[in-house]
């Protein structure tokens, strides 16, 4: 399975050179004319969290795997924590039968059956497609099917469509003769289109665009009706990748907001290929950056560290605050830097991490974030409160770790 994810980044790194428009050729209307259009304004308020069968499962993904992964969202915790979207990402695809309507394939026997299973357990349920002939995996997309496979979603009880770009490349580029911009153009008409599709059937599904985060999707994907979009290439289960993926998300703050999110790719939390700690700068980062929280692990064995991590309140309530400001970066300095987030009533979400190979003592002017010298400090992952001296917060971060405070007047 990791062979083919890998597959999957190199050829879509290929071709994104090939189609990158510079961003001032984009047209883009101003962002503070981005509000949700279409669909119900209430419909991804703060971003999504769930689970999404790819991480770990990959093409493996099978019915039980599925309704395992929901019973379990409900008997750990998850669900009370906000995790709710079950997502099966690609390789469910079936067939089209005579009149062109998709089916499932074997590894997915009744579609609406499993929904009303995961509709049972108050969850909601999540599927995979491309606006090309194929997904990225190599089965069956929406390509020239896409009212009548949103029309089939709407009647399986379908919550959720994540939407990736994949075999609409090489459409893309023979449609605009290699012309970047054209390309560009036809790639946002492709996604309204599923967009208006998915609105038309009159039930509420999240729209997740995935695109790589290719020609600045920030700047456009609530223009053509994206609930989130991907800012990056594929997630891996190493801190490298982590870390290069959530750090380079400084900058995008302002394009995020209720109903239109940034999505840097979902959790690989308890998958084993990272520390405690730099998992912990996995959560942390991805709860100031607002960003959706699918888990990527096989929920039916979770270590307690794994609970932890996933499923610390005061931690989620950082990613799912009501006011909907994504966080961004305040100060850098070789491998340290300090992110915040705006929180409702005044208060801020700090990440402090340290990306060096040694633990690093740290200290944090509570001026460079807004506060003044008798600020409230608590420290979210440790659940205590925690002494500024004089202004100053200083503590010792681990290698690749995070600590993690609200601060408060
Ligand atoms: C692409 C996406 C991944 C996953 C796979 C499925 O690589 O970016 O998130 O959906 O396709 O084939």
């Amino acid at each position: 399975m990791k062979s083919g994810k890998r597959f999957h980044a190199v050829i879509l790194s290929a071709v994104a050179v090939a189609l990158a428009v510079p961003a001032g050729a984009q047209t883009a209307r101003p962002h503070h004319q981005h509000v949700m259009r279409g669909q119900s304004t209430t419909l991804a308020a703060t971003p999504p969290m769930g689970w999404n069968s790819w991480n770990h499962f990959a093409e493996h993904v099978t019915e039980a795997d599925v309704k395992a992964a929901a019973a379990a969202l409900v008997s750990s915790g998850m669900r009370d924590a906000g995790y709710i979207y079950v997502n099966i990402d690609d390789t469910w695809e079936g067939k089209r039968d005579a009149q062109g309507n998709i089916q499932t394939n074997s590894k997915f026997p009744d579609m609406k059956g499993l929904a009303d299973y995961v509709h049972s357990k108050g969850l909601k349920l999540g599927i995979y497609s491309s606006p090309g002939p194929k997904t990225c995996a190599g089965y069956p997309g929406s390509y020239g099917h896409e009212a009548q496979d949103a029309k089939t979603y709407a009647s399986w009880g379908i919550d959720y469509l994540k939407y990736d770009l994949c075999s609409f490349i090489p459409i893309m580029q023979k449609q605009s003769n290699g012309d970047p911009q054209k390309a560009f153009e036809i790639e946002k008409a492709a996604y309204q289109k599923m967009h208006k599709a998915l609105e038309a059937t009159g039930r509420p599904i999240v729209f997740s665009m995935c695109q790589y985060g290719w020609n600045d999707v920030w700047k456009w994907g609530p223009d053509v009706g994206g609930n989130l979009w991907r800012t990056t290439g594929d997630i891996t289960d190493k801190y490298d990748r982590m870390e290069q993926i959530g750090f380079s998300q400084a900058g995008l703050s302002k394009y995020a907001g209720p109903g239109h999110w940034n999505d840097p790719d979902m959790l690989e939390v308890g998958n084993g290929g990272m520390s405690f700690d730099e998992y912990k700068t996995h959560m942390t980062l991805w709860t100031i950056l607002a960003a959706p929280l699918l888990a990527g692990n096989d929920l039916s064995k979770m270590t307690a560290e794994t609970k932890e991590l996933l499923m610390n309140k005061e931690v989620i309530a950082v990613d799912q605050d009501r006011l909907g400001k994504q966080g961004d970066r305040v100060w850098e300095e070789g491998p340290e830097s300090v992110w915040a987030k705006p929180l409702s009533g005044g208060a801020k979400a700090v990440g402090i991490f340290n990306r060096a190979e040694t633990p690093r003592t740290i200290s944090l002017k509570l001026s460079a974030i807004g506060f003044g010298q008798n600020a409230k400090l608590r420290d979210l992952w440790a659940h205590k409160s925690v002494q500024a001296n004089n202004g100053v917060y200083t503590v010792t971060v681990p290698k690749h770790g995070a600590v993690m405070l609200k601060v408060s007047e």
